[in-house]
C-alpha cells in the first residue's frame, strides 16, 4: 500500500475505534470464550466487527448508538429488510403455536407449493437448515443417481463449508498451478481422496472446462455452479458458457446442480428463469426463510424420488432436527408471498440504476473500477482487467477495496468486505444516491493520492 492510502485506511480506523468503544469492549471480551470473538469468519472485520442492538427496515443500529444503512442484509438474505411487520406477526402467532414440531406441518407444503410453482428445475424439493446442507445433500442425490463419485465445481466457487466443496475456494495467488485442477485445499490436511474427488474448473472457459470434463466423464456424478458469481461481486456467468455447461452435462448423464442460494434473488424463478436454461438440480437458501436459518435443493422426481421412503428407489436418508420447522416454513411463506413481480422489478431496476451512476462516477473521476451485477445485486471493484474468472478477481486491488469498506462503513453505510451488496424492497434512489455519492467522495481522494 502506498504511504497515503496508508493513511487514509488509519484515519478511517481511528474513526470507527472512536465510535464504536462499546463494540471493541464486547469484542474482547468475546474473544476470551470464542476464537476471534465470533462464530462465523464472515463476521470478522478489521479491525474488529461492531456488535448490533436491533435493526429495523433498512437500517441496523450498533451498541454505540451508530445506524447503518444495510446492504450486506446477512449476506443478501433480508429482501424484506429487517424486522419487516409481516415477519414479525406471522413469527409472533408460530412461537405462541409451538416452535418446532417431530411431525410435518401445513407450513413445509405451503412453502414446497410456492417454490415448485416458481423454480423451473424444482419438481421436488426439500428443506435444510443452511445453505451448506442443501448443496451437501444435492451432490449426494447426485452421486446415487449417477452411481458415480466424483464432482465438478468451479476455481473461486464457494457452496457451503463442507469438505467435498472446500477445494479452490479463496486460493491463494503464490499457491495456484497453471491449470485449476488438481484444486487448491482450503485447510491443511485436507484429505487427499477429496482434493481428487473434487474436479477443478475454470469458470467462462469453455475450452480448458471442456477437456477437464471429457477427461473425468465416466467418474462425474455432478457439476455444481453458480449463474451469479457471489465471490466475484455478482459477476453473472457469460450466457454462452452456462449453456455450454448445460449442453455437455446432457449429453454426458452428468447431473448439473445450480447454486441458487443467493441469485434466487434476482427473479421470481431465480437466475435459470432469467437466463433461461434449466439445470436438473437447485440449491436454495438465504431470502427463502425469511431472515431464519434455511437452506433447500430440488429438482426432477426421479432424483428426488432416492429421498422417498416408499419408493423402490429410495436411498439416502435425510434426517435434520430442525428441517423444515414451522418458525423458518412460516416465515418463508410470508417472504414470498411479499416477493412480487412489481417488487423483483422495482429492486431489479434500482440496481440497474445503482450500477450505471457508480460506472458514471468512476468514469467521471477516471479510475479503473468494474462495476459488476445483476438484478439487485452489486459489486464495486478496483481492477483493470476485465474480471471474468477467479484469476482475474484476484487482481482486484485488496487496498483500494479495504479503505472504501471503512470510509462506507463510517459513513454508516455497511457494504460486505469485498464491497459487494443487495438491495432489499424499502430501498429507493435516495438510498443508492447517499451509497454513490460516498463512494465518488473516497475515490476521488484515492484517485488524487495516485496521481500526486
Ligand atoms: C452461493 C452459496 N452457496 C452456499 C452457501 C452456504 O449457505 P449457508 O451459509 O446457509 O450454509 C452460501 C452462503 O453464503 C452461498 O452464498
Amino acid at each position: 500500500m502506498t504511504k497515503k492510502l496508508n493513511q487514509i485506511l488509519d484515519d478511517q480506523n481511528i474513526q470507527y475505534v472512536n465510535r464504536t468503544k462499546n463494540s471493541y469492549r464486547k469484542h474482547n471480551l468475546a474473544t476470551k470464550v470464542m476464537p476471534g470473538g465470533n462464530t462465523r469468519t464472515t463476521q470478522w472485520m478489521e479491525p474488529y466487527p461492531f456488535f448490533a442492538e436491533n435493526a429495523e427496515g433498512m437500517y441496523i443500529n450498533d451498541i454505540d448508538g451508530n445506524h447503518y444503512l444495510d446492504f450486506m442484509l446477512n449476506a443478501t438474505t433480508l429482501i424484506l429488510g429487517h424486522a419487516h411487520p409481516d415477519i414479525v406477526k406471522t413469527l409472533t402467532q408460530q412461537i405462541q403455536d409451538g416452535t418446532v414440531y417431530s411431525v410435518p406441518t401445513d407450513g413445509q407444503s405451503k412453502l414446497a407449493d410456492i417454490l415448485v410453482e416458481r423454480v423451473p428445475s424444482f419438481e421436488k424439493v426439500r428443506f435444510t437448515n443452511s445453505g451448506t446442507e442443501a448443496t451437501m445433500m444435492a451432490i449426494m442425490a447426485a452421486r446415487s443417481f449417477t452411481k458415480k463419485t466424483k464432482i465438478a465445481k468451479f476455481e473461486g466457487g464457494y457452496h457451503g463449508t463442507h469438505d467435498h466443496v472446500s477445494v479452490s475456494v479463496y486460493p491463494k495467488k503464490e499457491d495456484l498451478n497453471t491449470e485449476t485442477h488438481p484444486g487448491v485445499p482450503e485447510y491443511s490436511y485436507q484429505p487427499k481422496s477429496i482434493l481428487e474427488d473434487v474436479i477443478v474448473l475454470p469458470y467462462n472457459d469453455i475450452e480448458k472446462s471442456k477437456e477437464l470434463i471429457h477427461k473425468f466423464k465416466d467418474d462425474l456424478s455432478c457439476i455444481i455452479m453458480e449463474p451469479i458469481i457471489s465471490n466475484f461481486g455478482y459477476l453473472p456467468l457469460d450466457l454462452e458458457f452456462i449453456k455450454f455447461i448445460r449442453e455437455i452435462t446432457e449429453e454426458l448423464g452428468i447431473v448439473l446442480i445450480f447454486d441458487e442460494i443467493q441469485s434466487f434473488r434476482v427473479s421470481s424463478g431465480g437466475a435459470q428463469e432469467s437466463f433461461g436454461v434449466t439445470p436438473d438440480m437447485t440449491t436454495l437458501g438465504k431470502i427463502i426463510g425469511g431472515g431464519l436459518p434455511v437452506g433447500a435443493f430440488g429438482g426432477k422426481d426421479e432424483i428426488m424420488e432416492l429421498f422417498d421412503p416408499t419408493s423402490s428407489n429410495y436411498d439416502i436418508a435425510h434426517a435434520g432436527t430442525f428441517n423444515g420447522n414451522p418458525l423458518t416454513m412460516e416465515a418463508g411463506v410470508t417472504v414470498m408471498e411479499n416477493l412480487t413481480s412489481n417488487n423483483f422489478e422495482k429492486m431489479n431496476h434500482l440496481g440497474d440504476s445503482l450500477r450505471s451512476k457508480l460506472s458514471s462516477v468512476f468514469n467521471e473521476i477516471n479510475l479503473d473500477v468494474q462495476v459488476t451485477g445483476y438484478g439487485s445485486l452489486f459489486g464495486i471493484n478496483f481492477n483493470k482487467n476485465k474480471i471474468k474468472d477467479y484469476r482475474s478477481f484476484l487482481n482486484n486491488n485488496s487496498d483500494m477495496t479495504k479503505i472504501l469498506f471503512s470510509y462506507l462503513r463510517n459513513k454508516g453505510i455497511l457494504l460486505q468486505l469485498k464491497n459487494a451488496g443487495a438491495l432489499n424492497i424499502l430501498m429507493t434512489e435516495k438510498e443508492i444516491d447517499y451509497l454513490v455519492d460516498s463512494t465518488r467522495e473516497i475515490s476521488s481522494e484515492m484517485k488524487d493520492t495516485l496521481d500526486e
